[in-house]
């Protein structure tokens, strides 16, 4: 029994503690038992990988720290009430989005008065972001990529 069905069931079992026990609303434990745990393989391409880590470096780096490691304590707001940047490296949450979202994350940034996340739009091509998003997920550990790959990438 792997350890990620582990995680999965004890999730489930303490969502339903909460939840009624009508199943119409909730992911079934049969969803959770058929869902695929298959390991996906990356077939990046290993050029844009190298773009994408460059330009990172280049505009993104003296925020979100070499290699996207972030800030140690991400989760603690600054005393301006705005949260500092995140690592991106799999350890945070940048995986809880499709590509669709991080892309636009990008190139919108954030709302000026809740965060200092920039907008790129207009500063770095749509290829440039693509570049980014796709050294971004290289660095996701497997296991990672594939909860990703299978969440998003499979509906
Ligand atoms: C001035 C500092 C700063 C720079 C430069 C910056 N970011 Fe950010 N970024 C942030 C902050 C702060 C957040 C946290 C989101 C928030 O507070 O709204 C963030 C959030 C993000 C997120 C969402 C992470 C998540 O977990 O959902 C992504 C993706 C991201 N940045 C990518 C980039 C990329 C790619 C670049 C370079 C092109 C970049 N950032 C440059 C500060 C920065």
């Amino acid at each position: 029994m792997s350890i990620r069905f582990l995680l999965l069931l004890s999730g489930y079992l303490l969502l339903s503690g909460c939840q009624d026990t009508s199943q119409s609303e909730s992911r079934s434990l049969s969803d959770i038992l058929n869902m695929n745990t298959d390991r996906v393989v990356r077939d990046f391409d290993s050029e844009q990988i190298q773009r994408g880590s460059d330009i990172f470096h280049i505009h993104c780096a003296g925020c979100h720290g070499e290699n996207a490691a972030g800030t140690p304590d991400w989760r603690t707001p600054n005393s301006d009430g705005r949260f500092p940047p995140p690592p991106l490296n799999g350890t945070a949450h940048a995986w809880h989005h499709s590509t669709a979202v991080l892309t636009k994350t990008i190139l919108k940034g954030g709302p000026p008065e809740f965060s200092s996340m920039p907008a790129w739009e207009g500063i770095l091509t749509e290829q440039q972001v693509d570049d980014i998003v796709v050294w971004i997920k290289s660095l996701w550990p497997e296991d990672i990529y594939t909860t990703w790959y299978h969440n998003f990438e499979e509906k």
